[in-house]
């Protein structure tokens, strides 16, 4: 069954963009999954197709229309069972879990913002996820956009060659990753760790985890902590600092 992402813009030409390459390029391709884009500028008002109108209670930019929001939401055709996601600065941080959760469902339909952003009343009528991928401001939600489909559909069935490494990596377990290395053994003067040649898997494992737990504690102290908290029931040698 295709994955499907359907992307509400003032910029439909911006996709899929970056996601047409490469593996999630071959994905599109194959039906893996699907890019549906909707044109928001289509059901502006007037000569003009006016999307956005000056703030109530005054202040800088324009705000887009709930009316105009809610014509295209309303065109849209999408399953029942997909997520509903405004992406703005003032969402809450999405996380690798959310993205998990985003890849197993149906798929994802995406309300992107620009000028200072949509009116609050059609976000509430519709119940949309406020997301926000990074406490930075961008000028409008189509990049972060990117950023949320990229990292859903490398999780979708068959996308990614190892199935192996979406288990391994940064955030799956609640840790940053362990550093990676390959040929040459030596460059300029640095070997790579003795024990990543030595063949002992259950050695390597060991060191892989501690690295872990190393650069997790030192890089960020909020998932750190977290991880302390999670498994603080467990052997001491799964949250010893390393
Ligand atoms: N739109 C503008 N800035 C954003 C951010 N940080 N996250 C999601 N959408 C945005």
């Amino acid at each position: 069954m295709t994955w499907q992402a359907t992307v509400l813009t003032l910029f439909p030409t911006m996709f899929p963009g970056p996601l047409g390459q490469s593996l999630s390029g071959r994905a599109l391709k194959n039906g893996v999954w699907s890019c549906q884009v909707e044109d928001l500028r289509l059901y502006g008002l007037g000569a003009h197709r006016s999307v956005d109108d000056t703030p109530f209670g005054g202040g800088a930019g324009m705000v887009m229309r709930p009316d105009v929001v809610d014509a295209a939401l309303k065109t849209v055709s999408v399953k029942d069972e997909i997520s509903r996601i405004y992406l703005t600065p003032r969402g809450r941080p999405l996380t690798q879990q959310d993205i998990q959760h985003y890849a197993t469902g149906a798929g994802v339909l995406l309300l992107c913002g620009r000028f200072e952003g949509v009116d609050e009343r059609v976000l509430e009528a519709y119940n949309l996820e406020q997301v926000s991928i990074g406490d930075y401001v961008l000028s409008g939600g189509e990049i972060a956009a990117f950023v949320l489909l990229d990292a859903c559909v490398r999780l979708l069935p068959g996308v990614m060659g190892c199935e192996k490494s979406s288990v391994e990596e940064s955030f799956a377990q609640g840790l940053l990753e362990y550093p990676h290395y390959t040929r040459p053994a030596q460059w300029k003067g640095q070997w790579v760790p003795e024990v990543l040649r030595s063949g002992n898997h259950e050695a390597i494992a060991a060191w892989r985890q501690a690295q872990a737990e190393k650069v997790t504690q030192i890089r960020r102290p909020d998932l750190w902590s977290a991880w302390i908290e999670r498994n603080k029931n467990e052997p001491i040698s799964m949250c010893k600092s390393a």
